[in-house]
């Protein structure tokens, strides 16, 4: 940290995302040298005050804190690659969306690199960055995270996990799984709807008010999994359920509509039926998810 409070920072690319974080970054005062692999994305952020670094070697000379925002950890990779020995004695943070396999990976590399590694999970789209709404998962070193921690938290929320890497994006993804759940369910009841003429404008209130109502869905079946109970005070047991699921599949065909977003909790119903299961609640799927 500099005397004055401020935390200099490099950041390694300037996508939508990395300019959000370099904006927070200048907006709180701390001074950021940027890279990116199109030189004229630095522009916006260079009026804004941020020290543009023509190469990668430049931008890892300039501070001891480097934060990567790449596409993917291939890209991490392909940046930093070429310059590894220049790693020594920087502190990597690596808020590119990956897999905690590969958070673990680059982890193990940066320290035999003599560097140290913080993976972060950004939960935030970039206009959300710098405002409370936004939260970042950390995992890794959490000496990085301590120094780091000023700068890190002009971007939002700030949540270390621990010192497994593979624990920000353990818990990113999952929270990405569990909207692209709530996604698919979304585009298959517009896509039905759609297919009988009503507009989605009309339907999205009645949506809202259905997904409402069923959310105490998430903390119900949180206790349910943690009790290892399926069987208590079920009030829509999985055998009534898989019996209902198919009209799902077979209204949307009805309609010339395709099913394929619907059909695999389908199999993973009818399967716990078969096991006897059927007077269980529908969470006790989980089960067969767990190889
Ligand atoms: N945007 C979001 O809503 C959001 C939300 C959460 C997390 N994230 C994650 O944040 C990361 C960045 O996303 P973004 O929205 O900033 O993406 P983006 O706007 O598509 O920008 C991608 C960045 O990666 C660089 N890049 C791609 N391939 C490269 C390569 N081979 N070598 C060097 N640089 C390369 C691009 O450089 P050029 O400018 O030269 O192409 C650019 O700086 C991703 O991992 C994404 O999953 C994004």
């Amino acid at each position: 940290m500099s005397e004055h409070g401020k935390t200099p920072v490099t950041v390694l690319g300037l996508g939508a995302m990395g300019t959000a974080l370099t904006e927070a970054l200048l907006a709180a005062g701390h001074p950021v040298t940027v890279w990116n692999r199109t030189a004229g994305r630095a522009e916006a952020v260079a009026a804004k005050g941020a020290s543009v670094a023509s190469t990668v070697s430049e931008a890892l000379a300039a501070n001891q804190i480097v934060i990567a925002c790449l596409l993917d950890y291939d890209s991490v990779h392909e940046v930093l690659d070429p310059v590894a020995s220049e790693l020594k004695g920087r502190q990597l943070i690596n808020l590119t969306n990956g897999t905690p396999g590969q958070a673990r990976e680059m982890s193990a590399w940066a320290e035999e690199l003599g560097a140290e590694y913080l993976d972060g999970g950004i939960m935030a789209v970039p206009p959300m960055i710098g405002t409370p709404a936004a939260f970042i998962f950390y995992s890794g070193s959490g000496t990085v995270y301590g120094r780091a921690r000023t700068a890190l938290d002009t971007f939002g929320g700030a949540n270390y996990l621990g010192a497994d890497p593979g624990l920000a994006p353990l818990h990113d993804i999952a929270l990405l799984s569990g909207m692209y759940g709530f996604f698919i369910g979304v585009i298959q009841a517009y896509a039905l709807v759609g297919s009988a003429g009503v507009k989605a404008r009309e339907f999205a209130p009645l949506l809202r008010a259905w997904i409402d109502a069923m959310g105490g869905f998430l903390e119900r079946s949180a206790e349910q999994i943690d009790d290892g109970d399926y069987v208590t005070d079920v009030v829509s047991n999985i055998g009534m359920q898989a019996a209902a699921y198919p009209n799902l599949a077979q209204a949307a065909k009805d309609q010339g509509i395709s099913a394929e977003l619907l059909t695999p909790l389908q199999s993973l119903m009818d399967r716990r039926v078969a096991d006897g299961r059927g007077a269980e609640d529908l969470i006790g799927v989980i089960e067969l998810l767990k190889k």
